[in-house]
């Protein structure tokens, strides 16, 4: 998966304003504050920070909101985005749904808003937009909208306005509300919590999840999903390292008013190949369960077929 080639565009000019190292340094710098304390409280971004930011993270958001965005069952016409950041899911959202007329973006960072902004108009973003400079958390209730998303944001809204938020959306949204976080434990943590908050609300969950029950999975594990981006060459330098892809890992769900829940079982982690024998961890709507499926099974050619997150039996 890469970015679309006029954000890619807009993106190289901006990253000409500054020197590579300062780039790679506040790259690096911000890389360590996510990882260390992904929920310490907001310090305004630098135009350098932003921008760093921007170059980095949105191949990756990119390639994870277009993976969420093919098992969201949606036509959406508004989409309403909060915690926008750099503005990634606006051009993920307008690659997945040609129909859609209109996206709000809600984005709490001037400068980070304004990077955004600067990305859409140079690169003749094809949708009409607002991208508002606003804390999404205090300005509810929110814009009715066909889908509200929460892409890599809503862990860093304050621990008790989070429930209030996805209630609002859901409030907001005709169709759904999707949750993307990074696919780690602590991601995870706030995505469950999400989850429960929408079902509390009378929500179905369309994807991942094959039922609207409780989720299984144990305490110590989390549930996750990964999706691969090419590396650009400003990419590659930024990052210091040569291999042209990486893999961003990912948990969310999709939440809906009127979509059943399928009930089929998901695939949760990357089938294990042996010769002979594929095996599959999955998610059913009776729980957690491993299949192994042999050369001689009816399954055999389905599982050479299965992927990470794909449907079971495809
Ligand atoms: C990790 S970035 C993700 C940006 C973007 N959604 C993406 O996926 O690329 C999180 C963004 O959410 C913004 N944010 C966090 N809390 C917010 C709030 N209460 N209202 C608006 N924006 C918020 C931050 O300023 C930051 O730009």
């Amino acid at each position: 998966m890469q970015i679309p080639e006029p954000l890619r565009a807009a993106l190289d000019e901006e990253a000409g304003r500054f020197p590579l190292r300062d780039l790679a340094a506040a790259a690096d710098a911000l890389s360590r504050s996510y990882r260390d304390a992904p929920a310490s409280p907001h310090r305004p971004f630098t135009p350098l920070e932003a921008l760093a930011y921007a170059l980095t993270r949105m191949p990756a958001t990119y390639a994870a909101a277009r993976f969420v965005f093919s098992k969201t069952p949606a036509q959406p016409r508004v989409l309403l985005d909060l915690g926008a950041g750099a503005g990634a899911i606006a051009w993920a959202a307008a690659a997945q749904w040609p129909g859609l007329e209109r996206i709000v973006c809600l984005e709490r960072d001037p400068e980070m808003a304004a990077l955004a902004r600067t990305l859409l108009r140079r690169a003749s973003f094809p949708v009409p937009f607002e991208f508002l400079t606003a804390d999404a958390a205090a300005l509810l209730p929110l814009a009715p909208c066909d889908i509200a998303v929460f892409s890599y944001s809503l862990g860093e809204f304050p621990a008790p306005r989070r429930a209030p938020a996805v209630e609002a959306a859901f409030r907001a949204a005709q169709q759904s509300v999707i949750v993307l976080e990074p696919g780690s434990q602590a991601g995870f943590a706030v995505l469950r919590d999400a989850r429960s908050t929408l079902i509390g609300q009378g929500a179905l969950i369309a994807a991942p999840c094959p039922h609207s029950g409780a989720c299984p999975m144990p305490p110590g594990d989390w549930c996750h999903f990964a999706a691969r981006l090419e590396r650009g060459a400003l990419l590659r330098r930024l990052k210091t390292s040569q291999l042209s892809y990486e893999d961003e890992k990912f948990s969310y769900t999709v939440a809906t008013r009127h979509a059943p829940t399928p009930g089929q079982a998901v695939v949760i982690r990357r089938p294990v190949q042996h010769p002979g024998l594929i095996e599959l961890s999955l998610c059913t709507p009776d729980g957690l369960a491993e299949a192994r499926i042999r050369k001689r099974d009816p399954l055999w050619r389905a599982a050479r077929h299965a992927s990470w997150g794909s449907h079971w039996p495809s």
